[in-house]
């Protein structure tokens, strides 16, 4: 259980890549544009962290940090939220608001700092 639950870790881990990276790619030479990338890391993201929200597979002398956990989730729907609008506004042909498209690259690095530093 133990090895399982560091694979989903490592799937996590990946959705939390695809996600930066995709932004990343946007942010710095790119278009400032949302992507499909984004939603599908966010996806791959929020269904691994949700299956590691749950007390499986720890050693026996782990507790979970449902603070954390929370807050992460709060996070995750509000990156999701900013990624939807910027989306839609695309389609109407609108550009994405510069604070919209940082917002999501400065959560997602936030997410991943609450989970290694708090
Ligand atoms: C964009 C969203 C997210 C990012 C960037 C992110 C990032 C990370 C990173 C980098 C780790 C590895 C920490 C370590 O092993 O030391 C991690 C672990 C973890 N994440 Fe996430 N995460 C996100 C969303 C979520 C969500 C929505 C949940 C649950 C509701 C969640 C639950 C967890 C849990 C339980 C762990 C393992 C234990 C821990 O270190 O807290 N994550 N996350």
């Amino acid at each position: 259980m133990e090895t399982l639950r560091h694979i989903v870790l490592f799937v996590h881990l990946i959705g939390f890549a695809v996600l930066f990276g995709s932004w990343a790619v946007q942010a710095f030479g790119g278009k400032r544009e949302v992507t499909r990338l984004m939603n599908i890391g966010l996806a791959i993201a929020a269904v691994a962290g949700l299956a590691l929200a749950a007390p499986w597979g720890l050693p026996a002398d782990v507790t979970m940090n449902y603070a954390k956990i929370g807050t992460k989730l709060v996070i995750l729907l509000v990156i999701g939220a900013l990624i939807g609008i910027g989306s839609a506004r695309q389609k109407r042909g609108e550009g994405v608001a510069p604070a919209l498209f940082w917002g999501i690259g400065v959560l997602t690095a936030a997410n991943a700092a609450l989970a290694v530093i708090w």
